[in-house]
């Protein structure tokens, strides 16, 4: 393997172009595109323009310098200096910068027919082939304007077995409404919803996830997350014989009515297995208070993990005051390690697949650090006079970490954490609720 590495290095040095003017869009500029943009610069995607022809690309050859020399595009907030290395980390090698950058200062010349890749496909939108596609039942009506809470639509799955689940992708039915969503899986005995109607969409404020600890999450969609793999060593995601599915999406209002059908793919693995893939939340601060023009408030938050399991993906969440936010493990031997930082843009919320998952034996307790610029200075603050508190839309604030863990298929997931500290489950307002989630999380 390391052979064939070196072989490539050496090709690579004798590629690169004799001069800028010899870099063209066909043999040069479209394989950077069909690794690094058009996951998202293509039609009913996040990007703005699509990046999937010369036609298409040609007029923003001097916007796509800009802003790959000032590392904007591709977005990737790990801070480089805790960045122990993800599988999915946007960045551009510097050669795949420097070509980017003489091709807009050549002329931006399309080149050769015959030079050019094949074209990426994404079959029907799709980044997976979905061996099973599950729609909610019922179109959303999302008004015109105003505020919409997050809505709950159940879908009577009633899987007849136990399924193993190699890859999901959650996928809006329409982007432009959809600011992010999940995909809870219900298994049979949950409390949750479980008296709603299928295809009936509630708002949270009926059908609050109180009491619901640990409940898996099948899909999920945030602008340029793509589809998410579940096969860590022999690990897959597991449902229940019998679970149910709830969408659960936060809309935005974009001024005219619209409609909504988001569904979400899975691709299937055989099982059993002995490892199982569970995204949960990670620390959680549903207690947070951040005060009035703080320009930088820390919020910290923590759980213990009960049983060996291994960490593969994280995935913060915060508002419109969120700055950066950082995850910490101290392990049982007292050692402490920043597993990463990274800074908060609220309009990407982008996940971290761990290249190589990290061990938390039991015992580890996984820290969360976030910073919130409630100030004036932040050009996004909604209202810098106000204390701010935990809360669903983007006016309040949130501090919590998805997290994708890897454990034993025997443990059951209600017990793998104990919340503890100001560490809170987002169950309402803040209040007395502490005691009540210890004792969840350890039933
Ligand atoms: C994760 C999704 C995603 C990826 C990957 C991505 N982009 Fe973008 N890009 C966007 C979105 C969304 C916008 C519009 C919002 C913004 O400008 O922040 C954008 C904007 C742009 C712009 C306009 C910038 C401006 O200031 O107006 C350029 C140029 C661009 N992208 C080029 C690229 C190039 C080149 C790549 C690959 C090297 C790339 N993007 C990768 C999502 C993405």
């Amino acid at each position: 393997m390391r052979y064939v590495l070196q072989l490539g290095i050496v090709f690579i040095v004798v590629a690169v172009p004799a001069s800028a003017a010899d870099v063209t869009f066909d043999k040069d500029v479209l394989p950077i595109l069909q690794k690094h943009c058009q996951m998202c610069h293509r039609p009913g995607e996040v990007a703005p323009m699509s990046l999937l022809t010369y036609e298409a690309a040609r007029p923003w050859a001097r916007a796509i310098r800009t802003a790959v020399l000032s590392q904007k595009m591709p977005p990737w907030p790990v801070e480089p200096q805790y960045d122990h290395g993800f599988s999915n980390a946007a960045r551009l090698t510097e050669r795949e910068r420097d070509t980017l950058v003489a091709w807009a200062d050549s002329g931006a010349v399309e080149g050769n027919e015959s030079d050019k890749p094949a074209p990426v496909i994404f079959t029907d939108g799709w980044n997976l082939e979905p061996d099973l596609i599950v729609e909610m039942p019922a179109d959303f009506h999302v008004p015109a304007t105003g505020t919409i809470e997050y809505q709950y639509m159940l879908v009577k799955a009633n899987f007849p077995e136990d399924v193993w689940v190699k890859a999901a992708e959650m996928r809006p039915g329409n982007s432009k409404v959809v600011h992010h969503g999940e995909v809870w899986v219900l298994p049979p005995g949950s409390k949750w919803m479980s008296d709603a109607e299928p295809g009936v969409s509630y708002p949270q404020t009926e059908r609050p996830k109180i009491g619901e600890d640990q409940i898996d999450i099948l899909g999920k969609f945030n602008p340029g997350l793509g589809a998410q793999t579940f096969e860590f060593g022999d690990s897959a995601k597991f449902i229940p014989k019998g679970s149910d599915l709830v969408f659960e999406i936060h809309y935005t209002a974009v001024g005219t009515p619209q409609i909504d059908r988001t569904k979400v793919g899975l691709v299937f693995a055989k099982g059993p297995h002995t490892t199982r893939y569970f995204t949960s939340y990670g620390p959680t601060a549903g207690n947070l208070v951040i005060p009035a023009g703080d320009h930088n408030a820390e919020v910290v938050s923590e759980v213990t993990a009960t049983t060996d399991m291994k960490l593969v993906y994280a995935q913060p969440h915060m508002h419109l005051r969120g700055k950066d936010y950082e995850m910490r493990a101290i392990f049982p031997s007292g050692e402490s390690q920043t597993l990463f930082k990274s800074k908060w843009d609220f309009n990407w919320q982008l996940g971290y697949v761990f290249t190589q998952p990290v061990d938390l034996p039991k015992g580890t307790r996984l820290i969360g650090i976030s910073h919130f610029d409630n100030s004036s200075a932040n050009r996004f603050n909604p209202d810098p006079t106000k204390e701010i508190r935990w809360g669903l839309q983007n006016w309040d604030e949130m501090s919590n970490c998805f997290i994708g863990l890897v454990f034993d298929a025997q443990v059951d997931p209600k017990k793998i954490f104990v919340r503890s500290g100001p560490s809170l489950l987002p169950t309402g307002p803040p209040g007395p609720t502490l005691a009540v989630l210890k004792e969840d999380a350890t039933k």
